[in-house]
């Protein structure tokens, strides 16, 4: 064998002989039990402690069985109708789901200022947020405005959305009158109402939006399908 010392054993007394090993372990046994790891102390690791710990849990709710009290998590309370009111918010196309009230343009332009101008820019252009107003980009070109006026195929989607999301710092804070006005700012500022046309219920679902037939219907199938709705 060309290595002779890899076979063979380590000399008497070395550290890797087998009587060192030996005359370690019996150190051990003579200082007494190895200590225990942290996580063999848990008391999930001893099957005693973990029954007392699950019969701890158990308790309560046999009792509460035991009382006659329905055996269920018992979260929450049943919603009423004014928190269902204030999540019912969807508005269709077609206007399902507008609620009274009516605003002009004009009546938007002030509350657009104070509450809408500080992300949305003046009159909705320039802001840090979307621009809600002045796009040129037509959409078949290579950086298209999707805003309002270029790109929402329906009138109503911005009462809806208005109502529900802004102003993003205080959503839900407006009433259905001034988001009525805002929208009919904002359908101004967008060239496509007159600055004293009433928007509500009856009116806003009648506006004609520039993008109306723009959007192709693709079917389960995925095949597109011409616009149907008219
Ligand atoms: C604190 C900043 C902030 C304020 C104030 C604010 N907005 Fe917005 N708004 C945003 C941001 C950000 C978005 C984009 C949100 C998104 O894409 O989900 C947005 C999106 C919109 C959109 C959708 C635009 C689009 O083309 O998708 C409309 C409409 C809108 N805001 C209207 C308003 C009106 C009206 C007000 C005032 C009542 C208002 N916002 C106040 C930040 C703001």
């Amino acid at each position: 064998m060309s290595t002779p010392d890899r076979a063979a054993p380590p000399p008497p007394g070395h550290p890797s002989s087998g009587h060192a090993d030996a005359a370690a372990r019996g150190a051990h046994r003579a200082a007494g039990p190895a200590p225990i790891p942290a996580w063999a102390r848990s008391p999930l690791r001893r099957p005693a402690s973990a029954l007392v710990v699950l019969l701890a849990c158990l308790a309560p709710c046999t009792a509460r069985a035991a009382d006659g009290i329905p055996d269920s998590p018992r979260l929450g309370r049943p919603a009423t109708a004014a928190d269902i009111a204030a999540w019912n918010l969807s508005i269709y196309p077609d206007g399902t789901g507008l609620p009274e009230g009516d605003g002009t343009a004009a009546q938007g332009k002030e509350l657009f200022a104070q509450r809408c101008a500080a992300c949305h820019g003046q009159e909705g252009i320039g802001g840090t947020a979307d621009e809600l107003a002045g796009g040129t980009s037509p959409l078949d070109s290579e950086h298209p405005d999707k805003n309002i006026g270029m790109y929402w195929p329906y009138a109503t989607t911005l009462f809806d959305f208005i109502r529900r999301a802004m102003p993003m710092d205080k959503p839900e804070s407006l009433s259905n009158d001034e988001i009525y006005a805002l929208t009919a700012y904002l359908l101004h500022r967008n060239g496509i109402i007159g600055e004293g046309e009433t928007m509500d219920a009856r009116t806003l679902p009648q506006v004609k939006m520039p993008n109306r037939h723009g959007f192709i219907w693709i079917d389960a199938k995925g095949q597109p399908q011409p616009h149907a709705s008219p």
